[in-house]
């Protein structure tokens, strides 16, 4: 593939309302983000990105938005945006925004006169559409429970919202529409942030017949993800999308896309894409219920493993992909990809090299650079999420006990990973002076900042040297382009890939087994090692082995020739 600007790039994912707060209210801010551009920077990461930081009610927790162009006053000022802007460029870091444009909330401005006027030119930014005898136009299940349709007042229309009722989706068919977001786009862009996050962009296509479907729940409606398969034609839009604003600027974009054709790979993030990259949510959904959280399965090794590599594979020499371990909207990684004996600081670094070490640009989601695991809550009160409250619902609804259902949101909140960033063990986990917005996991004495700090083997520490390496002008070629190849595939116990260049060859063991087991180098790939570049264990390996013996929850890097 083409060698692009930000091939070699580490991401870091903030999720603004956790992770500093600077004034004492509770809730994170951007001023907290800028105390901690020193601590960003010595982890040596490149990218940030901010999960929306725009002004919102928060009904989903700021993916509403009510203003493009301002910074919500929970997070501070647009000057303060800026001054964050101008600080972490001095730290060597680029600033990438969250774009939600395949809704807004419904206190925009926009939706506000569509309400005013349900005639009138605003009410077409939006869905809005006639019912049918008294009911929605259609049957879609929206994705946080219920029609995906609601009443439009004194009309017999409906707008579409394929999440809350209060984030009616917008009218990408409307070129004025598409007009003022291209603008807003731009606008943030000229401000010289580096690119976009892309919220929900595959949703911008609907099928505009809106047909009745086949049920597939008792409830009578059909999740309106299917409309999201079924449309035709997105392509337009987005290719619009990035002549329009992203090429002109070089600008580095990550979508998050689920539910793509798969022909279509190349054309989403192939050489000439319309994004940079997108995550690769594959490992991901393997653990996902059909139904809901409360019919998901644990992750298993083998297939876990296979996921990953399918995803890389696929992939090679046609895209790049984004790794991600966990985000805002998933369960963290360390509790749910790594067996119980391997629930240690050691599983966290070696599911944390795995994740840095593959073909594609890694996206740390902050707190896992210190092993931070999901947080019980003890009663469904206790969550701030619309979308857990959706989830216990619908476990109640099939059946299941109040103690089954809050067991599944213990396993699969999206609230596991949006507890605050635990900074150090004084109160509140050094988060905030005043009451956090959201429950401090228990176990902020155990897993903090400042004490990692202190101990050069920890989980911190672990991650400066492994982006460090990542980095290192020796090795970045391999990292960034090197091909992916995977061995001992079937092995139930170790995750084993190289990564060939013309400059070099690395490979990557981990042992997630409960056994010691022995790789042969020599027999797997025909190569001995020469080097150790990283690992999680104090043994030392010799220059020219070519059998490496790993230890449950080993994991170490290799030069190897
Ligand atoms: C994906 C975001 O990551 C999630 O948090 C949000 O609820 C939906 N899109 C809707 O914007």
């Amino acid at each position: 593939m083409k060698t692009k600007w930000w091939h070699d790039k580490v991401a870091y994912q903030i999720y603004p309302k956790s992770f500093k707060d600077s004034n004492g209210d509770g809730i994170g801010d951007l001023r907290g983000i800028i105390e901690k551009l020193d601590y960003l920077e010595s982890l040596g990461i490149d990218l940030l990105w901010l999960s929306p930081v725009y002004q919102s009610p928060f009904v989903d927790q700021g993916y509403d938005i009510s203003d493009y162009y301002k910074i919500a006053e929970e997070f501070g000022t647009m000057e303060e945006f800026d001054e964050l802007l101008e600080k972490a460029k001095e730290h060597h870091i680029q600033i990438v925004m969250d774009l939600v444009i395949n809704h807004c909330s419904d206190r925009h401005e926009w939706f506000q006169k569509a309400l005013k006027d349900p005639e009138g030119e605003y009410a077409d930014y939006f869905y809005f559409v006639k019912g049918k005898n008294g009911n929605p136009p259609n049957n879609y299940r929206s994705y946080f429970g219920g029609s995906a349709w609601e009443q439009v007042p004194g009309t017999d229309k409906y707008y579409l919202h394929m999440f809350a009722k209060e984030q009616p989706d917008l009218n990408w068919e409307n070129p004025r529409v598409r007009q003022e977001l291209f603008e807003m786009v731009n606008w943030w862009l000229d401000k010289g942030i580096a690119g976009f996050r892309i919220d929900a962009i595959i949703n911008i296509k609907k099928n505009l017949t809106f047909p009745d479907c086949e049920p597939d729940g008792p409830d009578g409606l059909r999740s309106c993800v299917h409309m999201v398969e079924e449309a035709e034609g997105i392509g337009e839009f987005l290719g619009e999308l990035k002549q329009e604003t992203f090429a002109k600027y070089d600008a580095f974009t990550v979508g998050e896309v689920f539910n793509m054709k798969e022909s279509e790979l190349e054309q989403f993030v192939g050489d000439d894409g319309y994004f940079s990259t997108m995550f690769d949510f594959a490992p991901h959904i393997l653990t996902e219920g059909e139904k809901g959280w409360y019919d998901a399965k644990e992750a298993e090794f083998t297939e876990w493993k296979k996921t990953i590599i399918d995803s890389q594979l696929r992939c090679q020499g046609k895209a790049f992909l984004a790794n991600i371990i966990e985000n805002h909207d998933e369960p963290r990684g360390a509790s749910r990809y790594l067996p119980e004996h391997a629930k240690t600081p050691d599983g966290a670094k070696m599911l944390g090299t795995i994740s840095l070490l593959l073909r594609g640009i890694p996206f740390i989601y902050q707190g896992q650079e210190i092993g931070m695991v999901n947080c019980r809550m003890s009663d469904v009160n206790e969550y701030d999420d619309i979308d857990t409250y959706h989830q216990y619902q619908a476990a109640l609804d099939a059946g299941c006990s109040k103690e089954e259902a809050l067991e599944a949101c213990c396993r699969h909140s999206r609230d596991n990973a949006r507890t605050p960033m635990q900074w150090d063990d004084s109160a509140s986990a050094g988060f905030t002076d005043g009451i956090p917005w959201i429950k401090v996991n228990e176990n902020y004495r155990e897993i903090n900042v400042a004490s990692q700090e202190k101990n050069p083997n920890s989980v911190l520490n672990y991650y400066r040297k492994l982006i460090r390496l990542k980095k290192d002008p020796k090795w970045r070629e391999v990292f960034a382009q090197g091909e992916f190849i995977p061995f001992l595939e079937k092995d139930e116990q170790i995750f084993a890939f190289a990564r060939r260049a013309e400059t070099a060859q690395v490979v990557v063991l981990a042992n997630f087994g409960i056994r010691e087991q022995t790789v042969d180098l020599m027999r797997e790939l025909g190569t001995v090692s020469e080097q150790m570049l990283l690992g999680n264990t104090e043994r030392k390996l010799e220059i020219g082995e070519t059998k490496v013996t790993l230890y449950p929850c080993d994991v170490v890097v290799l030069s190897v020739k």
